[in-house]
């Protein structure tokens, strides 16, 4: 007999909602989606398209969850919005996966993991790094002892896609809580996991713009020839080396759906309003001792994570896009290196990996081991960060979590 297919509602239609976590979801056989809900009706009804079969469509979750029964939601709206979305979505009694971060604020992840008390549902948070072949493979080797005590790591990210932040709504503190925790997050959680989640004591930061602003602007800017507003529209489209064009030819992001909400994708990188960083360096301490980096940089023309973990028995160094991991045991000249194999799938195999999880926990075949707490705790880290740099300070997690 077959089984029952989990229905699933998609909360924010667009890139990350559609293209990996709607096509991933309608390659299964034990799942459907079956809603979308994005205030955006005109991208709604183009991103439905990518789908096998179209989803009943709605611009509010009240409508949706109304009409539905739903399961499940995967949240990928803009961050600001992920903690009312997944509040009114588990106070509807409907489990939720959020994609990173859990929230902007602290504050933001109390209200989910309450409302997530008094439902009774799941919260799974989607850090996909965690299934990263390589990561899996580091965290295994780190489990087994292989580096002994770890007090030491680095992580330096590359991350050529993420200039692009310089032209969405990413670009803006007020909706995506700033870069430490909108990109951050990823990291900080990968910290936290990698090590079984000690108590981050205190964080400081700098970052800022370097690179994507006016006066940087890579091409002669002529008299009375504005650069801009967005690439589709710029004159200089074809001799700009960082023209966005992935996106202009899709409908959902084209004119009609741009009517509906001024949303560009393409804003000029250079002259966009923006109040992120393109650069920026956070160091976390923990409690027990161990020290953090995390570097950040989107202005480079390659994307990889280079991380360097020491411990009192050896050295490793991965990185993430070569899935490599080269140990150095200490007190030996030896150089043992791992090569991890190819996996299919957006993000190194790791999206996949990540939606199989949240499958098996929704039909409760296994644990929830990404969970909102792990959620609030990174996000704990980024909004630190986000003060340390802004108010040139370094930041006690216990200010935000008291
Ligand atoms: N895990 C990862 O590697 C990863 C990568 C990229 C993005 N993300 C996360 O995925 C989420 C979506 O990012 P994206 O790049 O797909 O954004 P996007 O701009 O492509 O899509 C966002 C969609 O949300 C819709 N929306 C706006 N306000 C909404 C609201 N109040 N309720 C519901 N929908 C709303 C927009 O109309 C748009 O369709 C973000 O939280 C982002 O941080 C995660």
């Amino acid at each position: 007999m077959s089984e029952k297919k989990i229905k699933i509602g998609i909360i924010g239609a667009g890139s990350r909602g559609v293209m990996c976590f709607g096509k991933l979801i309608d390659e299964r056989i034990d799942a459907k989606i079956v809603a979308f809900c994005d205030p955006n009706p005109v991208r709604m009804e183009a991103a439905s398209k990518h789908l096998s079969e179209k989803p009943n469509c709605y611009t509010t979750i009240k409508e949706m969850a109304a009409k539905e029964k739903l399961d499940a939601c995967v949240i990928t709206s803009p961050d600001h919005c992920h903690a009312s979305n997944a509040v009114e979505a588990l106070n509807r009694g409907i489990n939720v996966l959020i994609d990173k971060p859990l929230a902007t604020t602290v504050k933001g992840c109390r209200e989910i993991l309450a409302a997530a008390k008094k439902s009774g549902k799941a919260v799974m948070i989607g850090f996909n790094l965690r299934h990263s072949p390589a990561l899996k493979k580091l965290k295994e080797l780190i489990d087994a002892g292989t580096l002994g005590k770890i007090f030491l790591i680095e992580n330096r990210e590359f991350y050529d896609g993420g200039r692009t932040y310089m032209s969405r709504w990413n670009r803006k503190y007020d909706l995506c809580g700033g870069l430490w925790i909108h990109k951050g997050s990823h990291d900080f959680d990968v910290f936290n996991w990698l090590f079984d989640f000690p108590k981050p004591l205190k964080v400081s930061s700098t970052a800022g713009i370097n690179v994507f602003k006016p006066d940087q602007i890579p091409f002669k800017v002529q008299k009375n020839k504005p650069v801009g507003p967005t690439c589709t529209k710029c004159s200089y489209r074809e001799i700009c080396p960082d023209c966005y064009s992935e996106v202009k030819e899709m409908d959902e992001w084209g004119e009609k759906a741009m009517k509906v909400d001024n949303y560009a994708k393409d804003l000029c990188m250079y002259t966009s309003d923006k109040d992120v960083h393109d650069n920026g360096i956070a160091i976390v301490e923990y409690e027990n001792g161990v020290r953090a980096s995390h570097l950040e940089c989107f202005v480079c023309s390659f994307s990889d994570r280079l991380y360097t973990i020491v411990g009192d028995r050896g050295t490793a160094e991965v990185s993430l896009d070569q899935r490599k991991i080269t140990i150095r045991p200490r007190w030996s000249k030896d150089v043992i290196t791992y090569d991890v194999g190819e996996t299919i799938g957006g993000h190194g195999g790791a999206d996949p990996g990540l939606i199989e999880s949240f499958m098996n926990v929704i039909k409760g075949n296994s644990a929830n081991t990404s969970t909102a707490e792990h959620g609030m705790l990174s996000t704990a880290i980024g909004q630190a960060a986000e003060i340390s740099r802004r108010e040139d300070r370094t930041v006690f997690i216990k200010e935000l979590m008291k």
